[in-house]
This record gives structure tokens, sequence and C-alpha cells, in this order.
């Protein structure tokens, strides 16, 4: 079922659990994710990135997405990651995203608190949840895409939200859930990963009613996620570990095969490895620690 961000976010407040946000960018990741969400029984929010558009374009992508929401017996929202331009996320919006991600991070505070609330101004309204991010999100992709240019690794500390920012943006802009920097990366760890989770409950402590995100889920240890889920965070994002998961069996797939081999049979065996991935994901997001 299609179901808000809003309303699953205060179910996870509630009882202390986050929900996974995964990038669903083919019909494989969303079967296979979908199935996850039903099988564990955790609400699942459901992406497509901005960068994104040239594997599918949204108009292609959130039609389906919203299909397969509506039909699955799993709490489903359909969300847009790191929607960069004002003009793909009003596109989102009349496509029928039930929360979308205007990410402004780039621009300064004040520039990026007035962005976020001329959106929420009008999208609220329509019942439509805003996710902001403050502080920066590092990439280290496996693939280079245009807007996910290799950051420097070196020392992640540059990139932290600033509690006190995240209080004055969290009274003005709006916004649902705002995503913040604290030790993770969007794609793969340069280094070990030490995340900042006092950081964190400062963040969540100023925070008021605005729920707290976290992305670069993947590589960093359950134990670090679940102090982070305890500690406020209650919207993960999780993509990279998840959609690299079948390449190795696809690849023995292939170079075990004496015969030509079919990429259905590929698909199939990839949308297994994504359901199976997700599902400890999904099961890791629902018990957070007690520290
Ligand atoms: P990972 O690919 O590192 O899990 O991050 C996903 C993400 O944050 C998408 O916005």
């Amino acid at each position: 079922m299609l179901v808000s961000l809003q309303e699953m976010l205060q179910e996870a407040e509630r009882n202390n659990f986050a929900i996974a946000s995964i990038n669903t960018p083919n019909q494989i990741s969303l079967r296979a994710v979908i199935e996850a969400a039903e099988d564990t029984g955790m609400p699942v929010t459901i992406n497509h990135a901005q960068t994104e558009e040239s594997v599918v374009p949204i108009e292609i992508a959130v039609p389906l997405m919203l299909d397969y929401a509506r039909k699955s017996t799993a709490a489903i929202s359909v969300h847009v990651d790191h929607g960069f331009d004002f003009d793909h996320c009003m596109k989102a919006v009349r496509l029928g995203c039930t929360s979308i991600m205007y990410d402004c991070s780039r621009f300064p505070l004040e520039k990026n608190i007035e962005e976020v609330r001329r959106f929420v101004d009008i999208v609220k309204p329509l019942g439509i949840g805003v996710e902001a991010e403050l502080g920066a999100m590092p990439n280290n992709m496996p693939s280079d895409v245009h807007g996910q240019e290799t950051s420097d690794l070196s020392d992640l500390s540059v990139y932290f939200t600033d509690p006190k920012e995240a209080e004055v943006f969290c009274e003005r802009s709006g916004c649902d859930v705002l995503t913040t920097s604290f030790g993770t990366v969007h794609g793969v760890y340069a280094g070990e990963p030490n995340l900042d989770i006092e950081r964190i409950k400062k963040i969540k402590s100023l925070a008021g009613d605005v729920h707290l995100g976290m992305h670069g889920g993947s590589g960093t240890p359950f134990d670090q996620i679940q102090a982070a889920i305890s500690a406020g965070i209650k919207k993960i994002n999780y993509f990279t570990a998840i959609d690299t998961a079948p390449a190795p069996y696809l690849m023995k797939t292939i170079q075990e095969s004496k015969n030509p081999v079919n990429f259905c049979n590929l698909a199939n065996q990839a949308m297994e490895i994504i359901y199976e991935r997700t599902v400890e994901v999904l099961n890791a997001f629902k018990n957070a620690s007690h520290t």
C-alpha cells in the first residue's frame, strides 16, 4: 500500500527503528525490494535519484514504482532521492511522489533554508513530505556519475553537520526530514567507518519535530547503524551494497556456462541476491541498540 513517509517516520520514532530508503532504478530491484519489505513486515521508501535519470527517466520510473507500491501488502512510500533542481522536484510532484528530497546542501545556510522553505510552502498542502540536507555527503561511488564525483575522503569531519545550524534549519525550513553528515560516505568507505554518534544525539535534541536522516548506509557496520538509530536517525539511505551484490555471482554464472546465457535468467538470479541483501538490511534496521 502507498503510505506517506511522514506516517512511516512517526511509527519509526514510536518504535525506535529506521525506515530503509532504497533506490530502485530498474524493475528487478523494485520487485526484490518490495518483496523483502513484505516478507520482513518493514515499511520501505523506494527512491528514484535525479542522478539516475540516465538509467531510467523519472517519467518512466515513478508510475511503475507507484503501481508496485499500491499493489503491495507492505507500507511503501515513493520518494525522490537528491533532487537538485526545483523543476525536477516539481515534475516529481506532478508524477505523484509521496515525498521528495530537495537537496540544496551545496548552497550556504541561508539560501539552503530559503529554497527548501519555498518548496515546502508549495508541496506541504498536498501532503508531500520534504527531505533536506545540511552539511555535505562525501561521495565514493563505484561508477562516475555526474554530480557524484569522488570527494576528498582524507578528513570526513569537514563535511559534518553543525548542530547549531541544524537547529536554525529545522526551525525555519519546514522540512519533515533533515539529512545530516556525521561520518558516512555515499558508496564505499576509504577507511574504517567511525560515526559521530554524539553529534547525532546533539542534533536530535535541537531538531524539534523534524526527523533525522542518514545517507551512505552501505559498508557501515550494523552495530554502528543501530547506535545511530538509537541516537535519533530514523531514515537510512542504503543502495551501493545492494546494487553491487549480484555482479560477482552473475559473472560466475556466465563464466561457468557452456552455452549462451539468457539475460532473463541472470535477471532472476540478480533479483534473488538483491532480495536477500535487502532482507538483511531491513532486519538490521529493526533492531536499534540500547546504548
Ligand atoms: P550508499 O550507496 O552508500 O548506501 O548510499 C545511498 C544513498 O545515500 C543514496 O542517497
